[in-house]
C-alpha cells in the first residue's frame, strides 16, 4: 500500500522521484517556447524556430536552458537518450546553399568562439578535432568540405569532436515499404523532414534514422555506430541546434523537437507544426515585364506606345545572351539587371580595379544584400563559350576558406561578367608595398597568410574531385577577407583538367616574373609551375617587394637573384622585408625564404608537391638539405638564359598571357 501510495505520488510530483532529473521534453512548433538563443536563431511568428537568415555568414544557436544530464551516477556510464526533430532547409536557389544544422550535445551554450561556414557555429579551425571540446553532434550538411573530409553535398553525419564526421551516409532512407530498399533525399529540396537520434548507453550504439515528415520512423537507421560517449560527454550537458549560412541565402528551420533521457523521445504531432515558407526561386527578368504589357494595354494608345518604347530601351539596356545550353544553370546565373542595380549601374564610385582582364565592381545584391565583387571582362568569340561556362559552373562548387568563392556569372553580347564573394581588405600585393595606403602586413599576418595560401592551393591541386591548376598564383591575385585570411581569387585563368587525363598544352598564360623556365618554354601549364609561382609568392611576402623590380640596382632586379645572393653571403634573412626587421623570428623567415627557392627550383621534378609544402611550413617535415650553391650554379644560369630574359624582353607590359577568353578558346 505505501508501495503504491509512492508510486502514486510519484506520478502526481515527478520530481520527487528517481526521474527528477531525467529530462522529457516536446515541442510541436516553438511558439512560446524558453529557449536559450543566439546569433541569428530565432522564433518567427508563425512557431518555426528559424536559425539563420538569409544574411550571408552568421551563425545561430537554440540550447534548451537547463543542461541535461546524461550521467547517473555522475562518473557512471552514459545514459540512453532520444530525440527527433523536423527541420527544412529553404534555399532561394534550388542547388546551392549554406551549410547546414547539427543537433549538439555541447558542454556551453556560449559558442561565441565558433566559426561560420562549413564549422557550422559549433567549431572552429583552432578547435576542430580536439578531444577537450567534449561535443557530440549530428549534421545534417549540405555542402561538400574536401577538408572536412565530407562525402558529397549532401550528407549525414555523426560528429565526435570534430565536424570530420565519424561516420556519414548520403541523405535517404531505407524504406520500410520497399523492402528496405534506400531512397534519396535531397536536404535541399525545401521539403520538412524528420531525423531520429538514438543512444543506448548500454550497447554504445547510436543510430541516426531520416525520413521526409509524414513518413513512419524506418526500422533500419541511415547510421548506426558504437561510440563510448563516456569519455567524451560530461555527466550534465546542454543540448541544443546550432547552424550557420553560407553566402547562398539559405534559411535553417526546425519545426518540433523532442528529447528524453532514459526512453524512447516522444513522437511530435505533425499536424501542429508550423508549415515551412514556400521556396522563392530568383525570377527571371524576361517573365518580369509581363505585367507591365498587360496594364500598358488598358491605357491610351499614346501612353502604351510610350511605354513600349521605354520597355524596348530598358531591354536593350539589360539584355543578355541566354541559349538553350545554359538553362541547366539556372541558379548560377545572374540577370545583368540584378548586377547593373547592385553596382549602381556600374558607377565609377564602386570601381575597385582594372587589371589585364577587365573592370571589377564592388556592388550588393537587391534582394539578398549580399555584398559581391564583378568582373566585366569582354569576350568576341563565342567559340568554346559553353565549355568556359561549364568550368565556370564547376569552379563555383569549389569551397575553401582560403579561395574566394565564385558565385556565379552574366553573359551578354560581348561580354562575360563573374561574380565574386566581396573581399573587403582589398587584395594583398597592396598591404605589402608602401603605396601609401593600406597599413603594411606584419609578419605574423603574412605567415598565417601563406599557409592560406598554400592550403587554398593544395585544395585545389589534390584534395577536389578534379584538378585544378590555377595559372596564375601572385599576390595581387590573393585577396584579403575581413579577418585578413588570404584568399586565392581570380580563376579566370584557371582550367580544368579531369584527374589523370594528360595535361595539354595550351597558350601561355601567366604573369611575367612568376612563370617557370619550363613554361615558358614549351607552354605547359601544370601543378608543377603553380608550386613555381608560388615560390615566387613566398619570396614576394617575405621580402615585401615585387618579383622583378626595374628601377633596383641591376643585381637586385629579380628578387630571386636578390635572395640567393644573400644566402650565399650566409645571411639569407638579409633579404627579409626591411620593415618587418626586428618582428620576425629568424627561422621563421629562414624558411618562408629557402622554401620559396626550393619551389623556384628550376628542375621541375626537384619541386615539392603542395602537400609537402603545407608540412614544412606548418613543420611537420624539415626543409630538405640543399645549398646556395647548388640552385646559383649551372641550374640557375639556365633559369635565366631560358626564362627570366624572355620575360624580361617583354617587361613593361607585365602580361605575356593570352587570355582564354579572348583567343585561343
Ligand atoms: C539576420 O539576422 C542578423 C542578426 O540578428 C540581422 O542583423 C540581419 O539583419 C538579419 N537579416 C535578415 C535578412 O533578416
Ligand atoms: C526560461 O528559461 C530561463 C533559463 O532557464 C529561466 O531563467 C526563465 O525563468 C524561463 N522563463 C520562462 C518563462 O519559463
Ligand atoms: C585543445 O584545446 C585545449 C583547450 O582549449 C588546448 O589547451 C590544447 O592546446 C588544444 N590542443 C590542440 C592539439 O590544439
Ligand atoms: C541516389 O543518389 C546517388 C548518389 O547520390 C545516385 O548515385 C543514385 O543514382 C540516386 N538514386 C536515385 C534513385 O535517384
Ligand atoms: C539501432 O538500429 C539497429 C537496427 O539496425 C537496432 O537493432 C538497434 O536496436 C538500434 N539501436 C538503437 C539505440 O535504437
Ligand atoms: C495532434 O494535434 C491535433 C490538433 O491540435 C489534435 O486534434 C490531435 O488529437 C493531436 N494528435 C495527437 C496524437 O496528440
Amino acid at each position: 500500500m505505501f508501495l503504491l501510495m509512492l508510486l502514486f505520488l510519484c506520478r502526481l510530483f515527478p520530481e520527487l522521484g528517481a526521474s527528477s532529473n531525467e529530462v522529457d521534453f516536446a515541442f510541436d512548433g516553438f511558439l512560446g517556447a524558453n529557449l536559450s538563443m543566439d546569433g541569428t536563431a530565432t522564433i518567427t511568428p508563425e512557431g518555426l524556430l528559424r536559425l539563420t537568415n538569409t544574411t550571408k555568414l552568421l551563425k545561430g544557436h537554440a540550447f534548451y536552458p537547463p543542461k541535461v544530464r546524461f550521467k547517473s551516477p555522475p562518473d557512471g556510464g552514459v545514459l540512453s537518450f532520444s530525440s527527433t526533430f523536423v527541420f527544412g532547409i529553404v534555399s532561394g536557389n534550388r542547388d546551392l546553399s549554406g551549410h547546414g544544422i547539427v543537433l549538439a550535445l555541447t558542454p556551453t551554450k556560449d559558442l561565441g568562439g565558433a566559426t561560420a561556414t562549413q564549422y557550422m557555429g559549433i567549431l572552429s579551425t583552432s578547435n576542430n578535432g580536439n578531444s577537450s571540446n567534449h561535443i557530440v553532434g549530428v549534421e545534417v550538411d549540405t555542402i561538400q568540405n574536401p577538408e572536412l573530409g565530407d562525402i558529397n553535398a549532401n550528407h549525414v553525419g555523426i560528429d565526435i569532436n570534430s565536424l570530420r564526421s565519424v561516420a556519414s551516409n548520403p541523405a535517404g532512407y531505407f524504406s520500410d515499404n520497399d523492402d528496405g530498399q534506400f531512397k534519396n533525399l535531397s536536404l535541399l529540396s525545401g521539403e520538412p523532414m524528420q531525423l531520429w537520434l538514438d543512444y543506448d548507453g548500454e550497447k554504445m550504439q547510436l543510430n541516426v534514422t531520416l525520413a521526409p515528415m509524414g513518413v513512419a520512423k524506418p526500422r533500419i537507421p541511415l547510421l548506426s555506430a558504437t561510440i563510448d560517449l563516456s569519455a567524451i560527454i560530461f555527466a550534465e550537458m546542454y543540448v541544443g541546434f546550432s547552424s550557420s549560412s553560407d553566402p547562398f541565402q539559405t534559411s535553417h528551420y526546425i519545426l518540433g523537437w523532442s528529447f528524453r533521457v532514459n526512453g524512447q523521445a516522444r513522437a511530435l504531432n505533425l499536424s501542429k507544426l508550423p508549415p515551412l515558407p514556400k521556396i522563392t526561386i530568383g525570377k527571371k527578368s524576361s517573365k518580369s515585364w509581363t505585367p507591365w504589357l498587360s496594364s500598358a494595354s488598358a491605357v491610351i494608345f499614346l501612353g502604351a506606345v510610350a511605354v513600349i518604347v521605354l520597355i524596348m530601351r530598358r531591354r536593350i539596356k539589360f539584355s543578355e545572351l541566354v541559349e538553350e545550353w545554359e538553362l541547366q544553370y539556372g541558379s548560377q546565373r545572374f540577370s545583368f539587371k540584378d548586377l547593373y542595380k547592385a553596382t549602381n549601374g556600374f558607377g565609377e564610385e564602386e570601381l575597385l580595379g582594372a587589371g589585364g582582364f577587365g573592370k571589377v565592381y564592388r556592388g550588393v545584391l537587391p534582394s539578398s544584400k549580399l555584398e559581391i565583387a564583378v568582373k566585366r571582362v569582354s569576350h568576341d568569340s563565342r567559340q568554346g563559350m559553353k565549355e568556359f561556362i561549364a568550368e565556370i559552373v564547376s569552379i563555383g562548387r569549389l569551397r575553401h576558406r582560403n579561395l574566394v568563392q565564385l558565385l556565379g556569372y552574366c553573359r551578354r553580347k560581348g561580354e562575360l561578367l563573374l561574380v565574386y564573394d566581396f573581399m573587403p581588405n582589398g587584395s594583398l600585393d597592396k598591404r605589402l608595398f608602401y603605396q601609401g595606403g593600406e597599413a603594411v602586413l606584419s609578419w605574423n599576418q603574412r605567415f598565417r597568410i601563406i599557409k592560406g595560401v598554400a592550403s587554398g592551393l593544395l585544395y585545389l591541386h589534390e584534395e577536389w574531385e578534379q584538378v585544378v591548376v590555377h595559372r596564375d598564383v601572385k599576390a595581387s591575385n590573393v585577396l584579403l577577407d575581413g579577418d585578413l585570411n588570404g584568399r586565392l581569387g581570380d580563376f579566370g585563368l584557371a582550367r580544368l583538367y579531369d584527374r589523370g587525363s594528360s595535361m595539354k598544352t595550351t597558350h601561355l598564360v601567366g604573369t611575367t616574373g612568376y612563370i617557370a623556365p619550363e613554361l615558358a618554354k614549351a607552354g605547359k601549364a601544370n601543378t608543377v609551375t603553380d608550386v613555381f609561382a608560388f615560390g615566387v609568392f613566398l619570396l614576394e611576402v617575405a621580402c615585401g617587394r615585387r618579383p622583378i623590380e626595374p628601377s633596383a640596382p641591376e643585381e637586385e632586379v629579380v628578387l630571386l637573384d636578390m635572395v640567393l645572393a644573400s644566402w650565399t653571403r650566409g645571411a639569407i634573412w638579409d633579404a627579409g622585408d626591411p620593415t618587418l626587421l626586428g618582428e620576425y623570428p629568424a627561422e621563421e623567415m629562414e624558411l618562408v625564404l629557402k622554401l620559396g627557392l626550393l619551389c623556384c627550383d628550376p628542375l621541375p621534378a626537384a619541386r615539392p608537391s603542395m602537400r609537402r609544402v603545407m608540412q614544412m611550413l606548418e613543420r611537420d617535415v624539415p626543409l630538405p638539405e640543399f645549398s646556395s650553391n647548388y640552385l646559383n650554379s649551372n641550374m640557375l644560369a639556365l633559369l635565366h638564359n631560358e626564362a627570366l630574359h624572355e620575360q624580361w624582353a617583354s617587361f613593361p607590359s607585365a602580361s605575356i598571357s593570352v587570355s582564354l577568353l579572348s583567343g585561343g578558346r
